[in-house]
């Protein structure tokens, strides 16, 4: 993908802009590996990127950004990994940070089964704490998908409307749509996913049927905020259609 040059952003920022943009943050563990550092190190190396993501897409107006933190299938990876990466408010958030997203006005939101039991009990503390103390702020949400899976998230959406007794007639898109973690979230416009990988991983499957995808090679802790804007530059120069024909000239 073309990486755009600095004096590009302005034309950047008069373009449209995504409502909802994703990353799929990966790359973290060939990142260390390739500097000989163990994964964990990979991962704590990845809160700068977030910044960078959320402070370009403050600079651009996003109203959402999601970020894929842990999935529901990265359970399969080595325990001392998953124990690190479910200390999240020290490799993706910690509290300075928290507090300065905070300041920035910015509501932070986790996606994703969040009761599950292997969840450490001081971190779905922390990760509620986080929810409330930004939940008044209203000029981007932030949504982080932390045990997530799409998959996962539709059968959740599934379960609640049968236990609501809802009859089967009066399933529509709509009401499948009000049971998803966040019910407000709208579709997603653009997933960037980082590290040459070209799937999405499960990452809100219902929200992204639309999406335009981008994929990048840099690995995710090199991502910084001109990587954000040649990917909504990318975005801007694509034709969404959204099941229609192409609008023909007048003959
Ligand atoms: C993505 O980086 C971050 C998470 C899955 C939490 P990876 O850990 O998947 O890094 P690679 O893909 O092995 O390089
Ligand atoms: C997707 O990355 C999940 C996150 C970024 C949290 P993975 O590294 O787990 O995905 P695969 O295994 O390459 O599909
Ligand atoms: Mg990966």
């Amino acid at each position: 993908m073309r990486i755009i040059e600095a004096s590009q952003v302005a034309d950047v920022r008069a373009g449209e802009i995504p409502r909802h943009l994703g990353v799929i943050m990966d790359g973290n563990g060939r990142w260390a590996q390739m500097r000989s550092l163990t994964r964990s190190e990979g991962h704590a190396a990845a809160e700068d990127a977030v910044v960078a993501t959320v402070d370009a897409c403050l600079d651009l107006g996003v109203e959402w950004a999601s970020a894929y933190a842990f999935s529901t299938e990265n359970w399969t990876r080595e325990m001392e990994e998953i124990a690190f990466l479910m200390r999240f408010d020290e490799w993706l958030l910690r509290k300075e940070r928290r507090d300065e997203l905070n300041d920035k006005g910015v509501q932070i939101r986790f996606c994703g089964r969040l009761d599950d039991p292997r969840i450490p009990a001081d971190s779905r503390d922390w990760l509620y704490e986080t929810a409330e103390l930004t939940a008044h702020n209203t000029r981007m949400v932030l949504a982080i998908a932390f045990n997530y899976g799409g998959r996962t998230e539709i059968v959740d959406a599934c379960r609640r409307l049968v236990e609501a007794g809802v009859p089967a007639a009066e399933i529509t898109e709509e009401r499948l749509s009000a049971e998803m973690y966040a019910p407000d979230m709208p579709d997603l416009d653009l997933v960037i996913r980082t590290s040459s990988e070209n799937r999405t991983s499960n990452f809100f499957p219902w929200q992204a049927t639309y999406a335009e995808l981008v994929f990048m090679d840099t690995l995710w802790p090199d991502f910084r905020a001109g990587h954000l804007y040649s990917a909504v530059a990318e975005y801007q120069a694509r034709r969404r259609r959204l099941g229609a024909a192409e609008a023909s000239p007048r003959p």
